[in-house]
């Protein structure tokens, strides 16, 4: 069975190094492992002290390293979207439009960068694929984004296609818009449908889980809340949380302070993801790079633990429940509080907001004519009564 481990986080907090450790110890145990990075700020590289490239480069027995360019995927993956887009530009006047360019439209870096793990996953190399994302925000847009698709897919893609279809050689000369040709449209398709197959990939509690990784500070802490609510509304799963950059009692005066407020968020965090696996990591006195610290902190985190096991028992996300006359919707969504909640129901939609997220949830069909009538937190969970 392979396995995916996502570490997500604010920036800073070790999501790197960790990924890096977790590697390594998932390779010592004969674990055939590819750490990749998606994050364009790439620093695998740092903590391994090696050069990468965009394709895989072995570090150790069982251990490769990937630092994903987004170009690079594009010119793989794009070729006739890319060609299309090309001549979209060049009708509005913008020419010489270059892979680069193509690279910062919204969704190609989610796209390629979600291709790759289909392409390992289904190629099945490697026992345990890591990744090392981006800061909470970009990569909460990456796992969002299989969604976000699917929604403008099945609304906006259908008409489009029927319209290019049935008005193409009318609208040609009038409008000097060319219009996608069945190839893009297959293409467009084809990746459609493959990040549907992600999606049931990345939400399959067998194969991925996600750990959170935080600092003991309030600032990471809270950023780490959020991200746990947002991962919980898209329906991922999370087995852990590690706290890393401990400060030990062996840190001297001048961190007193420091050690007073960590011991009182380190509670907080025991308190908020009682749920969970809280795995702790000390701050080290120099920094963990190259096979032998990193290794290291392997063990630290770890101890006995197998890394690549899911670490605490998971609850689904997301539960239909019908009593007596009654329905329900219960998810697992912590840390929200009800101001911060939207709920509608659209046509057989629910859309959950919560400041700038969404979903949409769509209903099965004995919910579908129902409307939200009421909803309560109880435990860090969600129960919608649908009337
Ligand atoms: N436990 C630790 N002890 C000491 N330094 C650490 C520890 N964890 C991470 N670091 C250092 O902190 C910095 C940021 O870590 P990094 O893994 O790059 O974070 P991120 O990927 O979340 O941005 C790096 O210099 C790294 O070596
Ligand atoms: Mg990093």
């Amino acid at each position: 069975m392979q396995r995916i481990i996502l570490f997500t986080g604010k920036g800073g907090v070790g999501k790197t190094s960790v990924s890096a450790a977790t590697g390594i110890s998932c390779a010592m145990e004969g674990k055939k492992t590819l750490i990749i990075s998606t994050d364009p700020a790439h620093s695998l590289r740092d903590a391994f002290l090696i050069d990468t490239s965009p394709e895989p480069v072995k570090v150790m027995e069982n251990l490769d390293v990937q630092e994903i360019s987004t170009t690079d995927a594009i010119k793989k993956y794009w070729d006739k979207l890319k060609i299309y887009l090309t001549a979209l530009m060049r009708s509005q006047g913008v020419e010489g439009i270059a892979a680069e360019e193509i690279a910062t439209l919204p969704g190609f870096d989610e796209a390629s960068q979600l291709l790759y793990i289909l392409y390992y996953m289904e190629k099945g190399d490697y026992d345990v694929i890591i990744m090392d994302t981006a800061p909470t925000g970009e990569s909460l847009k990456l796992l969002s984004f299989p969604e976000a698709l699917s929604w403008y897919m099945e609304r906006i893609f259908p008409i489009s296609r029927k319209t290019a279809k049935v008005v193409r050689p009318f609208v040609k000369p009038f409008l000097n818009i060319p219009l996608p040709d069945d190839n893009v449209f297959q293409s467009i398709e084809e990746l459609y449908s493959r990040m549907r197959d992600v999606r049931k990939i990345l939400t399959d509690e067998k194969i991925t889980t996600i750990r959170l990784v935080s600092n003991p500070d309030t600032m990471s802490f809270n950023e780490t809340k959020r991200a746990y609510t947002y991962l919980m509304m898209y329906g991922y799963n999370v087995d852990s949380i590690i706290v890393n950059k401990i400060y030990s009692e062996t840190s001297g005066n001048f961190l007193a302070k420091w050690r007073e407020s960590q011991a009182i968020i380190l509670r907080n965090i025991e308190e908020s993801f009682s749920d969970i696996k809280i795995l702790k990591v000390f701050m080290n006195d120099i920094e963990p790079t190259g096979n032998n610290l990193l290794m290291e902190m392997g063990k630290e985190i770890y101890g006995d633990l197998k890394p690549w096991d899911i670490l605490s028992d998971l609850q689904p996300p997301v539960e239909f429940i019908s009593k007596k006359d009654k329905s329900f919707i219960k998810m697992k969504f912590p840390f929200v509080s009800k101001e911060k909640l939207e709920l509608h129901n659209r046509g057989g939609e629910l859309i959950v907001q919560v400041e700038n997220w969404r979903r949409v949830f769509f209903l099965p069909q004995s919910l579908s004519e129902k409307t939200p009538s009421n909803a309560e937190f109880n435990n860090g969970f969600l129960l919608i009564e649908m009337i």
